[in-house]
């Protein structure tokens, strides 16, 4: 396992796919890098590599904001990455092999947060941290606790800026991550 900064370098320099060869900016990760809640989406989109950082485009926005309506800050709260931390052209669905090019980074970054909360923010990441036979249509809001880790898919905030039908679902899910956060925390005051 890699140390940040090693981490950070060697996503830096990679070639194990040709998602490198496009991009403006690597998007390695943002947020608390020791939060308990790790938030995880698919790849960056344009505003995500001009800047190098995640979820700051329209669907980030939303994100953020909601989370900070229920007082879950970015830089406190919670660290948010992707699947893959380039940019694929036209913001198409990662193919396959950059998923699985990429997802070593992810796994080192899981074992340096150490969270204990892991979201998969739309179809991609689910099915790529989850598992092929979820579905977020019906499979969002589950929870499932998994190596120690408490687990939950929501939709991707893209889909919700483009069927405003999902919003409440959405919401709903966010208020279960915060809800389990503090669950969790109270059970660990009891413990202790
Ligand atoms: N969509 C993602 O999945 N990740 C980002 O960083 C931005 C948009």
């Amino acid at each position: 396992m890699l140390r940040w900064k090693e981490l950070y370098e060697e996503c830096l320099s990679c070639s194990k796919c040709s998602l490198g060869d496009n991009r403006t900016n690597m998007v390695f990760g943002d947020g608390n890098p020791k939060a308990h809640i790790m938030f995880i989406g698919e790849a960056p989109g344009a505003d995500e590599d001009r800047t190098g950082i995640p979820f700051v485009g329209r669907a980030g926005q939303l994100l953020t904001k909601a989370l900070l309506a229920l007082d879950l800050h970015r830089e406190r709260d919670y660290y948010i990455c992707n699947i893959c931390k380039c940019r694929p052209k036209n913001n198409r669905t990662p193919y396959e092999e950059e998923e699985k090019a990429c997802i070593p980074y992810l796994r080192n970054q899981v074992a340096l947060v150490r969270p204990k909360i892991i979201v998969c923010l739309g179809a991609t990441a689910m099915g790529c941290i989850l598992g092929k036979e979820w579905r977020i249509t019906r499979d969002r809001g589950k929870w499932i606790e998994r190596k120690g880790f408490y687990m939950t898919a929501t939709f991707h905030p893209s889909a919700v800026l483009r069927d405003a039908n999902k919003k409440a679902a959405f919401w709903e899910d966010l208020k279960s991550i915060k809800e389990k956060n503090e669950e969790i925390f109270q059970t660990k005051n009891v413990d202790t």
